[in-house]
């Protein structure tokens, strides 16, 4: 299924509810948008700045779910492993001169950014959002019952 990801971000579709991931998210977006518009000469210095960038943002949320002992987190590392593998193939063809996969990798990245964020990265967002929640009272308590 084909998605029309300006129009997902421009009705904020893209929202978990989770601040940190929404912000990786817009960065995400925009620098695929600096890539889609780069010149041929800057496409790779384009794609390694997306690239660098999604590093960052796959090993937040891959942390956050490893670190929190999230219960499917699995197949949602799995597919960030399969995107970053994807990305620096297409970076090295570039370095040689070859741009024949580019496209191709652009249109990938926005048909499936949308369908990872409403399914994946959401989930994951909810269950960080219901955790931070329910820590809350615990450490009021806590708090509360310390000697004054
Ligand atoms: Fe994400
Ligand atoms: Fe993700």
């Amino acid at each position: 299924m084909s998605h029309d990801l300006d129009a997902f971000m421009r009705r904020h579709e893209h929202l978990t509810g989770d601040a940190r991931i929404d912000t990786l998210h817009e960065e995400f977006y925009a620098l695929l948008q600096a890539l889609r518009e780069a010149p041929r000469e800057q496409a790779a210095d384009a794609l390694l700045a997306l690239i660098t960038h999604t590093r960052e943002h796959f090993a937040h949320e891959d942390d956050e779910m490893t670190s929190g002992n999230y219960p499917i987190r699995e197949c949602h590392i799995d597919e960030h492993a399969e995107v970053m593998t994807s990305l620096v193939q297409v970076h090295e063809r570039l370095c040689q001169d070859d741009h024949s996969a580019l496209p191709r990798l652009v249109q990938a990245l926005e048909d499936w950014f949308p369908g990872h964020v409403q399914h994946l990265d959401s989930a994951l967002a909810q269950w960080l959002v219901k955790r931070r929640h329910n820590a809350q009272p615990i450490m009021l308590r806590r708090h509360a019952a310390s000697p004054g």
